[in-house]
């Protein structure tokens, strides 16, 4: 009987999603107090302090270490994104985080949007359209007015991909910032930071900072409602697709060009 109610409290315990729980603290993604850079699928890449790298279609961009900022320029209002990676790989966990935050500097009346891309479960290559998480806007969050404004993104806001089905947390491709406009809008981000909760964000689980149990997931965009930029995934040309694969043998040897 004691064997048997043990093994009963074990299969509890593990069903119980508080055994489960994942929290995390928070954690730096760059301070722009540096650059560096780290070979990436053969290639030197400019990376943040976690090693992902960052990368851009239509919009300038470049850390001014004096500033402590990443200089972000809209070279084309109609189309563009910038993004940053968490990991090497491509194919972050965001368990047991609750945000992504940062402060921002943009002109009066600029703006953007935010996604969320997606990678595929074996974290081999980017999942097909329709995966990313639904855009958001910036100005939801923040007005730009040529002063400093802190942003803090919600996990649990991007809950749903663009397609309406659930947006899957635990393979990010990247953080990706779409659509910086005007053109010719500088903006300057700094202190980005994932912000420490517990759980998978989204699911109702994640306890910290995000309003997650309250919902506030943006409606589903559909393709006719949602903005239609470029989707950032041409990013991911057949090269960089290709170059998924090999990424469990990618030594991201940060070889440090501190400055
Ligand atoms: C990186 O270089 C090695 C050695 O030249 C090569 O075998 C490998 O295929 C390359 N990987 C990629 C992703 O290009
Ligand atoms: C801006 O992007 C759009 C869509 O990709 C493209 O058609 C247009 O030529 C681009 N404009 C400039 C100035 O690069
Ligand atoms: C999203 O919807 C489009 C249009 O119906 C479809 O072509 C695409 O395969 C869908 N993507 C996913 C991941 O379900």
């Amino acid at each position: 009987m004691h064997a048997a109610f043990a093994l009963a409290v074990a299969l509890a315990a593990a069903a119980s999603p508080a055994a489960a729980q994942v929290c995390k603290k928070d954690l730096l993604v760059d301070d722009f107090a540096k650059t560096q850079t780290a070979v990436i699928a053969n290639e030197t890449r400019q990376v943040d302090l976690l090693g992902g790298d960052y990368g851009a279609v239509g919009v300038g961009w470049k850390v001014d270490t004096a500033k402590k900022a990443m200089v972000l320029t809209s070279l084309n209002g109609t189309s563009n994104f910038w993004f940053a990676k968490f990991d090497a790989g491509a194919c972050f966990d965001l368990t047991g985080y609750s945000a992504i935050d940062f402060d921002l500097v943009g002109p009066a009346g600029s703006d953007m949007q935010f996604t969320l891309t997606q990678k595929l479960p074996d974290c081999s290559e980017r999942a097909p359209d329709g995966s990313d998480s639904a855009y958001l806007a910036l100005s939801k969050y923040a007005k730009m007015d040529g002063t400093k404004k802190h942003v803090s993104l919600p996990l649990a806001d991007f809950a749903k991909n663009i397609n309406g089905s659930n947006y899957d947390f635990i393979h990010l491709k990247d953080f990706t910032p779409v659509n910086l406009g005007p053109t010719g809008a500088v903006f300057e981000m700094s202190n980005l930071v994932l912000k420490g909760g517990c759980g998978v964000p989204g699911t109702g689980t994640n306890t910290g900072t995000a309003p997650s149990a309250t919902g506030g997931s943006p409606a589903p965009t559909g393709s006719g409602s949602s903005p239609q930029p470029t989707q950032p995934g041409q990013k991911n040309g057949g090269v960089r697709a290709a170059a998924g694969g090999m990424l469990g043998a990618v030594v991201a040897a940060v070889v440090a060009a501190v400055l």
